[in-house]
């Protein structure tokens, strides 16, 4: 499904207590997200990702669609040892609706 940027905007508020996006982002908790989608995973050069996230990425994990959505929705599944402490998007809008606000927020 189609996801709505402007909707996912709203969904991201969840996010960003952990997580920047935008001309000044930074890591924090998480790493910064521009031009996440489509990215590799586990790529900001300075943050300390998990092992887990570490050899997904090694096993040349990349973030697109499906992937970044399974791990909305159930990051400890999709990815069992990961450091991101956050259960999960329950509504597949919500899902659908951040990975399109996240596809518009350009690498810097
Ligand atoms: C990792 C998205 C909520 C903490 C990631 C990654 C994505 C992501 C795409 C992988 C980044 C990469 O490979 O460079 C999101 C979205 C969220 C969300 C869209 C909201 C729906 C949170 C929250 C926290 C958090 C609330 C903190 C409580 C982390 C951490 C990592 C991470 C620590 C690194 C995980 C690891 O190394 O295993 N997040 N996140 N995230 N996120 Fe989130």
């Amino acid at each position: 499904a189609e996801g709505d940027a402007e909707k996912g905007e709203k969904v991201f508020r969840k996010c960003r207590s952990c997580h920047e996006v935008g001309q000044e982002a930074k890591d924090k908790t998480g790493p910064a997200l521009n031009g996440i989608v489509g990215a590799a995973a586990g790529a900001s050069p300075d943050f300390g990702y998990s092992n887990a996230m570490k050899e997904a990425a090694e096993a040349g994990l990349v973030w697109d669609e499906a992937s970044l959505a399974a791990f909305l929705t159930k990051p400890r599944d999709f990815l069992k040892g990961t450091q991101m402490s956050f259960p999960g998007l329950r509504k597949e809008a919500d899902v659908a609706n951040v990975i399109a606000y996240l596809a518009g927020q350009q690498a810097v």
